[in-house]
């Protein structure tokens, strides 16, 4: 199983805050965006990772996560995407780092209260998906399930009310998703759609929703971005992390404080 964490784009919705940082380098609490969803790769037992980034951005992602895994087994690859053109994009970038091997894809703003490393870690074929209740559906890809709590169908912004259960951004596929990306053809709003990915699957019958409780935020606009350091804070998820998370992010603060130290002395 290999891990994909997709931070490009320009998160317009967040100007000026996005002109001259990357919305996943933003701070939420104590850490940068990134870090949520690099833990629940990480938490899962995924050593090498693809981080997609932006062209403008690409080196403050280096100068953050360059360096800070390589004493902990965790390699870190990137990518740059050059213009956005919707998630399914990430598997056809991530072709050749991804080789034969399945995929974990996690969306960079996305933060989850709970663990899904068994979800990842026992995954045999097909695809697997996360769905949680929300109040305003219509801003997500739905997800409609049947009296048996079989999912029967699944929709990128519904304008009609479907479901309140939306597929948040993460995804677990077996590595015939690179080819299915490949063969896409975009949808009415000019974008390759990640919810087509999911039907791929749902069609054969090969595609698990799993359904939780736990807090889900992502943290795209100024309200959302606000509650996501408010809920890690009186939550304490920073407590969540993976020990190596922890551990780099603590070497990298204390050779930073040495590197200013010298240029001190
Ligand atoms: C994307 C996906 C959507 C998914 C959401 C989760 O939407 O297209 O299916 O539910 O991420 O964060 P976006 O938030 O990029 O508009």
């Amino acid at each position: 199983m290999k891990g994909i964490v997709l931070a490009g784009g320009n998160a317009t919705r967040l100007y000026p805050l996005t002109a001259t940082t990357s919305k996943q380098l933003l701070p939420v609490y104590d850490r940068q965006m990134i870090f949520y969803p690099l833990n629940t790769l990480i938490k899962a037992g995924i050593k090498e990772i693809l981080v997609i980034v932006a062209p403008d951005h690409s080196g403050q992602f280096l100068n953050l996560l360059g360096s800070l895994f390589k004493n902990h087994g965790i390699q870190l690859l990137f990518e740059v995407q050059k213009v956005p053109a919707g998630l399914p994009e990430a598997f056809v970038l991530g072709e050749n780092f991804l080789d034969d091997d399945n995929v974990t894809l996690i969306l960079g703003d996305n933060i989850f209260e709970d663990d899904f490393t068994p979800d990842i870690k026992n995954f045999q074929s097909g695809g697997k998906v996360f769905a949680t209740k929300v109040p305003d559906p219509e801003r997500s890809g739905v997800v409609k399930f049947d009296d048996k709590g079989k999912a029967i169908q699944i929709v990128e912004k519904p304008k009609k009310w479907i479901s309140d259960f939306v597929l948040t951004g993460l995804y677990v596929y077996d590595n015939r998703v690179v080819q299915a990306a490949k063969d896409l053809k975009p949808s009415g709003r000019g974008e390759y759609e990640i919810v087509d990915l999911h039907n791929f699957y749902l069609e054969k019958n090969e595609l698990a929703v799993k359904v939780f409780d736990g807090e889900w935020l992502d943290a795209g606009t100024f309200d959302s971005l606000l509650e996501a350091g408010q809920v890690v804070k009186e939550k304490k998820l920073f407590e969540n992390f993976d020990p190596i998370i922890n551990k780099a992010i603590q070497e990298f603060n204390e050779q930073l404080k040495k590197i200013s130290k010298k240029i001190l002395s």
